[in-house]
């Protein structure tokens, strides 16, 4: 069986990062993720991102490109993460997250970072150092 896929964000706007803190459920709240979720049926990865972040954030959003990787998270699941645009909208933690932080390019250690997440985080560093 192939592991489902949860999609998150790398939501930039003037070369900051988005980094959003959990709420729930217990054992992952107060850390912080590159927003997204998981696939429904029948939705491609880019339009699950879309919609999972206007869910999430009250935004409109363009996924730009994949960053190359792929990360284990519980069993059976598995992170992709896209570089996203801000198309429009002020990012506010509607759903799964109790606060925001945009993060320049010297803070990205400055928050809690899921496990799972780490990795991610900087493989999108990388990337948006080239
Ligand atoms: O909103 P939905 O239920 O689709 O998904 P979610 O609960 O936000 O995320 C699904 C699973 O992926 C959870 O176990 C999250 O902890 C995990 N996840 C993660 O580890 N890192 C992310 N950046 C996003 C989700």
């Amino acid at each position: 069986m192939s592991d489902r896929v949860v999609v998150a964000g790398a939501v930039y706007d003037r070369g900051r990062l988005l980094a959003a803190r959990r709420s729930a459920p217990e054992e992952l709240a107060g850390r912080w993720e590159l927003p997204g979720g998981k696939l429904e049926p029948g939705e491609s990865p880019e339009q699950a991102l879309v919609r999972e972040l206007r869910e999430e954030l009250g935004v409109e959003t363009e996924p730009v490109e994949r960053v190359p990787g792929e990360w284990p998270l519980k069993p059976g699941y598995v992170l992709r993460v896209w570089t996203v645009r801000l198309l429009s909208g002020e990012p506010r933690p509607l759903e799964d997250h109790d606060a925001l932080r945009w993060l320049g390019p010297h803070e990205l250690d400055d928050v809690d970072w899921l496990d799972q997440d780490r990795p991610a985080v900087a493989a999108v560093a990388g990337l948006s150092a080239e």
